[in-house]
């Protein structure tokens, strides 16, 4: 039987339009059963719905004070749509454990670093301030912690000289681009393989020097 998939989104959607993209050209056994934003103003919303995609917001500013029933309601609705794995695609919420308990190791995520080196924002200009050689991305399960769980995969790019936090940023873009599609598809293919090992942090070391 087809997987269901859902993607988070709260902003443009380049990554959720990548792996559309790429199921739609590699015909994936899969359903994109739903895109959901925590912002009603997300331009993905209007990608995914001209994709034929069902939408729905679910506005975190409703639940100030009341993060933990946030977690709650979106796990609700997901689990309600019977989602297999959901993937967020710069989704700029944190979620706690009454969503990431029901969806262990079932929902994905992608930052722009070579984790465990910057979670949270502003990746790009911390890398070049700490004058670091590489830059990358990264996809891991997501736990309760910021940008934490299971590392799956990582690429990674040059930092050159004259970078800014914006030509740095497009050329990391490029790189999720290609892999959210490969990891997600791997995934459908029973091939994933966290890999939160020496390995990736080795990697992480490395772009120190
Ligand atoms: C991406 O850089 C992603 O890694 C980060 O937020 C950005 C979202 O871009 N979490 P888009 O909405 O997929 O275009």
């Amino acid at each position: 039987m087809s997987k269901r998939l859902a993607i988070l989104i709260s902003g443009r959607g380049s990554n959720m339009e990548s792996i559309l993209a790429a199921a739609k050209s590699e015909s994936w056994d899969a359903e994109f059963c739903l895109v959901l934003s925590n912002k009603p103003d997300a331009a993905g919303l209007k990608t995914a719905a001209a994709a034929g995609i069902p939408t729905r917001v679910l506005d975190h500013r409703e639940y100030r004070g009341r993060r933990p029933d946030y977690d709650t309601d979106l796990a609700t609705i997901l689990q309600a749509e019977r989602v297999d794995l959901v993937v967020l695609a710069g989704f700029m919420r944190i979620l706690g454990v009454n969503f990431t308990t029901p969806f262990a190791q079932r929902a994905l995520n992608i930052h722009p670093s070579l984790l465990p080196l910057y979670p949270g924002l502003n990746t790009h200009q911390r890398a070049l301030d700490a004058g670091d050689s590489k830059a990358g991305c990264t996809i891991h399960f997501i736990d309760e912690t910021l940008d934490g769980g299971e590392i799956v995969a990582q690429a990674e790019v040059p930092i050159f000289k004259d970078d800014d936090a914006s030509t740095l940023a497009a050329r990391v873009l490029i790189e999720e681009h290609k892999l959210y599609p490969r990891v997600v598809r791997d995934w459908l293919d029973g091939k994933l393989n966290p890999t939160s090992n020496p390995t990736t942090s080795a990697r992480a070391q490395e772009a120190r020097s």
